[in-house]
């Protein structure tokens, strides 16, 4: 049986539901979802999961309302300048996926601020998907490869799995091992598609704001029950 997934990736998703059920508006269950991502960030380092990506604004995103649209954008930068001490406090070297020239500049200049700050930390590796679409990634590196292609860079002979790696936002990423998506909702959305080939899914009716650090444990307890075979037999795993 496995032991602990190295690479953890959650698609946080009720935040809108949430507050709703309350009678509050949307934001505020993003708000709520915000704390929740300091709480499980701060659990993954005490489980010691090398690398944790959460799905915080998809490409599809935009399609909110405005309003939604721009207190998501500023509740991320309040979040990266409010946790840049804890994130630095706990060794963990942010990242970030995604088209991010697009992004609003003051969330750009924020996040690079802190992705470089903590570039040389050597705890866990925190990466957030924003402006993240991975259909839209595997375009991206077909186009760059063409390029190289095109230009004699690369020979068409040559293309394999790790070109195709080696072009992608994730590329600095290994496999998920594990995907957590909340709020009952059962699919992908785009997200990580060619890092999730052999990931384990795991699917809870929890919404984001309600996740706890015990329903992360009862994530990682259920992976270490799968059998992971990637393609081959339970025979061939064990001898
Ligand atoms: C999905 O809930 C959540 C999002 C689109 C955004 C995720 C953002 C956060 C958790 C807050 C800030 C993030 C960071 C990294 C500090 P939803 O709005 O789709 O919920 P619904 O499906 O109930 O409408």
């Amino acid at each position: 049986m496995n032991t602990q997934p190295k690479h953890v990736a959650i698609i946080m998703d009720g935040n809108g539901r949430w507050a709703q059920k309350l009678g509050k508006k949307r934001v505020v269950g993003h708000s709520r979802g915000a704390k929740t991502v300091r709480e499980i960030v701060e659990e993954a380092v005490r489980h010691q999961i090398e690398y944790l990506t959460l799905f915080a604004f998809s490409k599809e995103n935009w399609n909110r309302p405005k309003d939604e649209v721009n207190i998501l954008m500023k509740l991320l930068v309040s979040s990266l300048k409010k946790e840049f001490r804890r994130l630095t406090e706990n060794n963990i070297k942010l990242c970030a996926v995604g088209d991010l020239n697009t992004l609003p500049e003051l969330v750009k200049e924020e996040l690079l601020f802190v992705i470089e700050k903590t570039k040389n930390n050597s705890g866990m590796v925190l990466t957030l998907a924003l402006n993240y679409g991975g259909k839209e990634e595997i375009v991206a590196a077909v186009k760059a490869i063409s390029i190289k292609v095109k230009n004699s860079i690369i020979s068409p002979e040559k293309v394999d799995e790790s070109t195709i790696n080696e072009h992608l936002y994730t590329r600095n990423l290994p496999p998920v091992d594990l995907l957590i998506r909340t709020s009952g909702e059962e699919r992908i959305s785009n997200f990580l598609l060619w890092h999730i080939a052999y990931a384990e899914l795991y699917f809870t009716k929890t919404l984001w704001p309600d996740f706890t650090k015990e329903d992360l444990q009862k994530a990682l307890l259920n992976y270490g029950k799968r059998e992971r075979r990637f393609g081959k037999t339970s025979e061939q795993l064990t001898f």
